[in-house]
């Protein structure tokens, strides 16, 4: 029976559409008096993996995400989280999603173990089932030895990884993480880093905001740049940045006398123009040809110019920022 078979396949596609998407939001809008905080905002999230969320100092970010947590009501378009609708179904949308990052809450006065014991019994634990939840997150992310400290005493990188522990004591469906690694030192970064890699091995979607391309490129399987509340741009962090080149060259000169002649000379080989850092022997240049760059080093050796440093970097942030609008990202601060 023909009609019969159409049938199913509409449903079947139907089933995957509705899947495949972690997060969907259509001219989504936040409104706080005359700023629109989020302002058409358009996201397409799909399921598993981790998305980022890229954007300068007030481009949106937080408030999308609460938002989406349903802490913030809309003022405009729709959204749905793991395909509930985050306006009518949240509750719904509040069982499946943990959300930690700049407005996460910890108790300050209480030891770590204490939090993740209070948080496990809020969710339902026995005495037991909390005391151990808790002994192996703490485990997991290096924190055994400071279990028993307040959580006041804890350094940056500690406090944020107990705040991600507390956001999953019950493994979630869906995680955001609101710029988890802003101000932490690079180790501390790298250990939360591995936290959301486990996170996304466990099966967790993570949505992920971040000031940082590097960030999004370590992690983010996809990303969308936004500013002034409205997506700029999408795609993976390698589509992003061929968008600008591919990269910048910083070099520092072990002399800082011979900066002046190291310029002329990379400005001769490079073909690109060479900017004099604050930093009295640094120099920058943008990159489009790579090719070029491995003709350099020779050439300021030959000069008998002494390099300390020679790195070609991917552009930053700010760099893709800037190519996307015109404008460097801290105009856009507010
Ligand atoms: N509760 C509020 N009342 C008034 N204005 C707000 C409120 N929350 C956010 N804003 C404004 O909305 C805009 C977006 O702020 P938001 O915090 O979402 O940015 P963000 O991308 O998270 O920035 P950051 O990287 O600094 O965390 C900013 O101009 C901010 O000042
Ligand atoms: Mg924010």
């Amino acid at each position: 029976m023909p009609g019969i078979g159409r049938v199913r396949i509409e449903s079947k596609v139907q089933i995957l559409m509705e899947t495949k998407l972690a997060i969907e939001t259509t001219g989504l809008v936040k409104v706080f008096g005359s700023t629109r905080a989020v302002d058409g905002l358009d996201l397409a999230v799909p399921l598993g993996g981790v998305y980022g969320v890229l954007g300068p100092n007030g481009a949106g970010k937080t408030t999308a995400i609460r938002m989406l947590a349903t802490l913030l009501p809309l003022d405009g378009g729709s959204a749905t989280v793991l395909g509930h609708d985050v306006a009518t179904e949240a509750d719904a949308v509040r069982s499946k999603v943990s959300l930690t990052g700049q407005f996460a809450s910890l108790d300050e006065d209480l030891t770590g173990t204490e939090n993740l014991l209070l948080l496990g019994r809020l969710f339902g634990y026995s005495r037991a089932a909390a005391r151990s939840r808790s002994e192996q997150l703490l485990s997991a992310f290096g924190l055994e030895e400071v279990g028993k400290r307040q959580v006041k005493n804890y350094s940056g990188g500690m406090r944020r990884r107990l705040d991600i522990a507390a956001s999953i004591i019950v493994t979630p469906e869906m995680i955001f993480l609101d710029e988890p690694t802003t101000g932490l030192d690079p180790r501390s970064r790298n250990q939360v880093w591995e936290i959301v890699r486990a996170l996304v091995a466990g099966g967790t979607t993570v949505l992920l905001t971040t000031q940082y391309l590097d960030e999004a490129d370590q992690l983010a399987d996809r990303v969308a740049v936004i500013d002034h509340g409205k997506v700029i741009a999408e795609g993976t962090t390698g589509e992003l940045k061929s968008s600008v080149g591919s990269g910048a060259l910083h070099v520092r000169v072990a002399d800082i006398d011979t900066r002046s002649a190291a310029a002329v000379l990379l400005r001769e080989v490079l073909e690109v123009p060479i900017t004099e850092e604050p930093d009295p022997a640094a120099l920058s240049a943008r990159i489009d040809d790579p090719t070029r760059v491995s003709r350099a080093l020779p050439a300021l050796n030959d000069a008998g110019i002494a390099v300390s440093t020679f790195a070609l970097g991917q552009p930053s942030l700010d760099e893709v920022f800037l190519s996307l609008t015109g404008r460097p990202t801290e105009e856009h601060a507010s």
